[in-house]
C-alpha cells in the first residue's frame, strides 16, 4: 500500500493545511485547531512524521482547562481566519477554569486522545521518544476524562452527557432533533450573530439551517452567561445528551489510559474503574436489543433516543458490545438501515437509508463520514469481522480516489450531482487514508 497513488496526495493535503503551529482542518471553513480533528490528523502525520503528530497535539493540550476540559476549538491568531462563533463570541475568560492567553471554545469533544496516543506509540520507530511523550501527556488526559466524570456524570453512571451538539461532533446528527425542536426559538432570547460558514458556495446549501444555529447560539448564550459554570449549566441546559458514539470513543480511550499508566508504572485504579462503569451502564441503558445497536439517552426528558444513526454502532470500537451483541449490530449494518449488502451503497451511511427525513447530501444526515467509517473499520476488526471491515475500507478509499479528500460523501454510487460534500482538502480525510495505507 505504501507506493499506493493516493497516498502522496494525502500528505500533500496535510503538508498544506498546516500552519506552523498546528494542522487545520480545512483551508477556509475551519481556519482553527479543532479537538478531536487534531487526534485524527496527528494519526495520520504519525506515519511519516512523528515530531509533527506530537506538536499537533502539544498545541491543542494548550488549551485544556485548569477544570481538565479540553475545548472543541483552540483558536490561531491569524486575523485572515472568520470564523463564527470566534473567542469574542465565546467570551471564555468569563470562566474560571479557562487558559490565559490562549483563545478556546467553552465545549469539548469525543476524546480520542488516550486511543490516538496508544496508536502513536505503536506506530513510532523511537519507543524511547514516544515513551517519553506518553508520559507527558498521559496526566493530561487523565485529567480530561477525571473531567468528563466529575463534571458530565451527575448520576455517576459512568456516561458522560454533552450539552451542544458541537461537543458530539456530529453537528447536526438527527440524534439531536427532538431536544433541539422543544427549544421553542419564538420564546428564547437570541443574541444577534453572523453566520461565517456560508461562504464556501459549495458547502453552504448543505450546512445545517437557520433554525439549527440559531438554538446552537442559544446554548453558547447560556453557557456563557453562567461563566462556564458546570454544575449551574447542568441546572438549566436543556439539551444534554449521553450519546453511543462519545461514551464508545470514551471506552476505547479509557482502556488506551489503562495500557498507557500501566507501560509507564502509574497506578491504573481510577481508568480501571471508569473503563468497567461505562462499559456496564452502556450495555444496560443504552443497548438497543431489538434494534441491535445502541441509543442515545436524552436526560432532561429521562428518554432514550431511538433513531438509526450510525452512531449507535460506534461502540464497537471501544469494544463494549459482547460478541453476541456485535453480531447483532452486523445484522443491523447488512439492513436496509444502513445498506451493508447492496452494492450501490457505499458503507457506511450515517443515517438509516430508510428514514423519512435522510439527506445524502446533507452533512451529518446521511453522508459518509471518512473518521466514522474508520473509527466503525477498526470496531469491526476488535470482533474478526474482517470482512465487512475491509469492504468499510474499500468503500472509503473508493470515495477518496475518485472524489478527492471532501468532508463528506453522498453514499449512493448512481447518486445525481456531486458526491463529495463540503468542503475538500478536508485533513481528518486525508490523515485516516494515510492511517489506511500505511498500516
Ligand atoms: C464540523 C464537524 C466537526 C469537526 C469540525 C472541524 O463542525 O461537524 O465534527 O470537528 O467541523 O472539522
Amino acid at each position: 500500500m505504501q507506493d499506493h497513488p493516493l497516498l502522496a496526495a494525502a500528505r500533500q493535503v496535510l503538508e498544506q493545511n498546516w500552519n506552523g503551529r498546528f494542522t487545520k482542518p480545512a483551508p477556509s471553513l475551519y481556519p482553527h485547531q479543532w479537538n478531536w480533528d487534531a487526534g485524527f490528523i496527528a494519526l495520520g502525520n504519525a506515519h511519516h512524521n512523528m515530531d509533527r503528530a506530537m506538536a499537533e497535539l502539544r498545541h491543542l493540550f494548550r488549551g485544556q482547562w485548569s477544570n481538565g476540559m479540553l475545548p472543541q476549538i483552540v483558536f490561531g491568531d491569524d486575523p485572515q481566519a472568520r470564523y463564527f462563533p470566534g473567542p469574542d463570541f465565546w467570551q471564555t475568560e468569563k470562566a474560571e477554569h479557562a487558559p490565559q492567553g490562549i483563545q478556546t471554545s467553552g465545549i469539548s469533544m469525543p476524546p480520542v486522545h488516550g486511543f490516538v496516543l496508544w496508536e502513536l506509540y505503536e506506530i513510532a520507530e523511537d519507543k524511547e521518544a514516544a515513551r517519553a511523550f506518553l508520559q507527558e501527556m498521559y496526566p493530561k488526559v487523565i485529567a480530561l476524562h477525571r473531567y468528563f466524570y466529575d463534571y458530565r456524570d451527575p448520576e455517576e453512571e459512568g456516561l458522560a452527557y454533552i450539552r451542544h451538539p458541537w461537543e458530539g461532533g456530529t453537528d447536526n446528527s438527527p440524534i439531536w432533533d427532538a431536544a433541539l425542536a422543544r427549544m421553542d426559538t419564538s420564546q428564547l432570547d437570541i443574541p444577534p450573530y453572523e453566520r461565517k460558514d456560508l461562504q464556501n458556495p459549495k458547502a453552504a446549501a448543505h450546512r445545517p439551517t437557520q433554525a439549527d444555529y440559531d438554538r446552537y447560539v442559544y446554548l453558547v448564550d447560556l453557557f456563557r452567561k453562567n461563566a462556564y459554570d458546570d454544575a449551574r449549566i447542568y441546572e438549566q441546559c436543556p439539551f444534554l445528551i449521553q450519546d453511543p458514539l462519545f461514551n464508545g470513543i470514551l471506552c476505547w480511550s479509557n482502556e488506551a489510559l489503562i495500557k498507557i499508566g500501566d507501560l509507564l508504572g502509574e497506578d491504573i485504579s481510577e481508568p480501571m474503574q471508569w473503563h468497567e462503569l461505562t462499559i456496564w451502564s452502556m450495555n444496560d441503558k443504552l443497548w438497543d436489543e431489538e434494534r441491535g445497536l445502541y441509543n442515545a439517552y436524552d436526560l432532561r426528558q429521562q428518554e432514550l433516543i431511538p433513531v438509526y444513526t450510525s452512531s449507535g454502532l460506534m461502540p464497537l470500537c471501544g469494544e463494549v458490545p459482547t460478541q453476541e451483541q456485535a453480531e447483532a449490530m452486523l445484522l443491523t449494518l447488512e439492513s436496509g438501515h444502513f445498506g451493508g449488502k447492496r452494492k450501490d451503497i457505499r458503507l457506511c451511511p450515517t443515517y438509516s437509508l430508510q428514514a423519512e427525513d435522510v439527506d445524502f447530501k446533507k452533512y451529518w444526515r446521511g453522508p459518509v463520514w471518512i473518521n466514522l467509517n474508520w473509527l466503525l473499520y477498526r470496531g469491526l476488526l476488535r470482533y474478526d469481522m474482517d470482512k465487512v471491515a475491509e469492504r468499510v475500507k474499500q468503500d472509503s478509499l473508493a470515495l477518496l480516489s475518485e472524489q478527492g479528500f471532501y468532508e463528506y460523501f453522498d453514499p449512493r454510487k448512481e447518486a445525481e450531482g456531486e458526491i463529495g460534500c463540503g468542503t475538500d482538502s478536508f485533513s481528518w480525510s486525508a490523515a485516516l487514508c494515510v492511517e489506511w495505507l500505511m498500516r
